[in-house]
């Protein structure tokens, strides 16, 4: 099917709050799912979350707080659904890897990857690393610390289920060889590429024994293991919108998903494990899988242990749900790393919010006001200058369209960008014109046309920038009314760092 668009979230996990790396990629995919909206309307999108609860980690957390691994996570999950309803993010559903929906699910599929003996039972020795829950066979071992977080590696040796990743491996790098757009960006295909080309892949340990983990999904064919964290999570993605039906066919009105949006440090269970466990299962792989960068503090990662973990819902309270959401997304190309920090946030606001966009809408309105006793004048002939502000506001939804889709690497800041052009231009246009001559001079019919093409202007901004700012656009859209002006407060008063605590 062609006409839906299907996009997915990672699933955090509930070991820890949110922070502002999570909310990046909700953000992204929120404004994504609302561009898609506009284009293919409400009932042809989906956009899924959710949260990853089962694993050592989520045990290890529960068994700190003093709570079953269920209630721990019952209490976790609130702070993400009340994130995202914060944060104004649009899912159509959450799923938690805990529900009866999911679980069955996971079972059934492994029951079909075992009678198909894409799952097999075998001996397994190696290191393992607790808080990353990795095995390390000898050779990537050295030194018996973890090569990820330098933790410490016990030896194990236990009986395990095994999924035939390596019997994959051929196909795989041959999909990906065959469809440019499936790894996004492109140096995360190439990175995998190479990977895929110096490495054999090893079959993947599917299973814990109980003894060790007793948090996760039952394995169907032996009780007496549980499902490995990883291979029970990725099946979210197909578990939320489908079903098996008796003959092992999968069903879904949204699958293909037609783009997983990742950080780049799950990407290789993404387009590794991901697509070989849905072809093993005869389901087609994702249409694409794009990874973003990470947000830094300082140029250094954010961790509890360095005390530098910045909370979105603070950012949001303290500068705006939008400007939350247009830094975010405006100031780093989307892909690569960025550096957060709040001096960055109030230079985009004060310069791109307050003093472009909130200053146009804001005179616009007051121009209109004084006036027009507050009606929208009617269109009228134009100059030069305002001609080519009137080809501008045609033009635009164009030139944004290529640049929201994925073979135009979903550049959030080049489509603002092209918006603010045309944001800039028309206050260009107020400088150049000088209304209040017209208006002494009494040439009504100019200034109509004139305040008129502001307001047009103001109007197609406001379209373009709904998906990234849903709220301004609505105050927007009600200030401006059909053909009577609303003039509320200033949309964006400027912030003024030496006062801003
Ligand atoms: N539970 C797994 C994902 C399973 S998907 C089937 C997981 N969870 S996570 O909570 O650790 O991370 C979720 C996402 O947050 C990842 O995409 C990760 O890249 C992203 N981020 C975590 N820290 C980040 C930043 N500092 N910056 C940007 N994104 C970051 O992994």
């Amino acid at each position: 099917m062609a006409n839906k668009f299907y996009i997915t979230t990672p699933l955090y996990y509930v070991n820890a709050s949110p922070h502002i790396g999570h909310s990046y990629t909700n953000i992204a995919a929120d404004c994504l799912a609302r561009y898609m909206r506009q284009v293919l309307g409400q009932d042809n999108v989906w956009f899924l979350t959710g949260t990853d609860e089962h694993g050592q980690k989520i045990q290890k957390a529960a068994d700190q707080a003093g709570l079953s691994p269920q209630e721990f996570s019952d209490k976790m999950v609130l702070q993400f659904t009340s994130l995202w309803q914060a944060l104004n993010i649009s899912h159509n559903d959450f799923i938690r890897t805990t529900e009866e929906r999911h679980i069955s699910f996971v079972q059934r599929a492994l029951e079909i990857l075992h009678k198909n003996a894409d799952i097999y039972q075998d001996k397994y020795q190696g290191w393992y690393c607790l808080s990353c829950e990795t095995f390390w066979t000898d050779t990537q071992e050295k030194g018996e610390v973890c090569p990820d977080c330098k933790g410490p590696l016990e030896k194990i040796t236990e009986t395990n289920y095994f999924f035939r990743l390596s019997k994959y491996q051929d196909w795989l790098i041959n999909y990906i060889n065959k469809n440019p757009d499936f790894i996004l960006p492109q140096i995360r295909r190439n990175e995998i590429l190479s990977f895929l080309k110096i490495n054999k892949l090893t079959d993947l340990c599917i299973s814990r024994p109980k003894e060790r983990l007793i948090w996760g999904i039952p394995l169907p064919f032996s009780p007496q293991h549980v499902t490995y964290v990883w291979f029970d999570a990725l099946i979210n993605y197909i578990s939320a919108v489908g079903s098996f039906d008796a003959g092992d066919n999968y069903n879904s009105r949204w699958w293909p998903a037609d783009l997983h949006l990742i950080g780049k440090d799950i990407l290789r269970q993404h387009v590794i494990y991901w697509p070989i466990i849905l072809r093993a299962l005869k389901i087609e792989p994702p249409k694409a899988i794009f990874a973003h960068g990470w947000w830094m503090i300082d140029q250094a990662k954010m961790s509890k242990s360095r005390g530098n973990v910045v909370s979105p819902i603070d950012m949001a309270n303290k500068y705006g749900i939008d400007t939350y959401r247009y830094f975010l997304l405006r100031d780093v190309p989307f892909g690569m790393d960025g550096n957060f920090s709040e001096e960055a946030i109030v230079k985009r606001f004060n310069s791109d919010l307050a003093n472009d966009l909130g200053n146009l809408v804001y005179r616009t309105l007051t121009m209109a006001e004084k006036y027009f006793q507050g009606a929208v004048p009617a269109p009228g002939r134009l100059n030069e200058q305002g001609l080519k502000i009137e080809g501008n506001i045609k033009a635009l939804a164009k030139e944004i369209d290529p640049l929201m889709a994925a073979a135009g690497g979903f550049n959030f800041g080049l489509a603002l960008e092209k918006t603010w052009e045309l944001i800039n231009a028309a206050n260009k246009y107020v400088e150049e014109t000088k209304p209040w001559n017209l208006a002494k001079e009494n040439k009504t019919a100019e200034l109509s046309s004139f305040i008129r093409l502001l307001v047009d202007v103001i109007r197609q901004a406001a379209q373009q920038i709904y998906p990234f700012m849903p709220d301004t656009a609505a105050s927007i859209a009600e200030q401006l009314g059909q053909d009577r002006i609303k003039k509320g407060r200033p949309l964006f008063p400027r912030i003024d760092l030496k006062t801003n605590g």
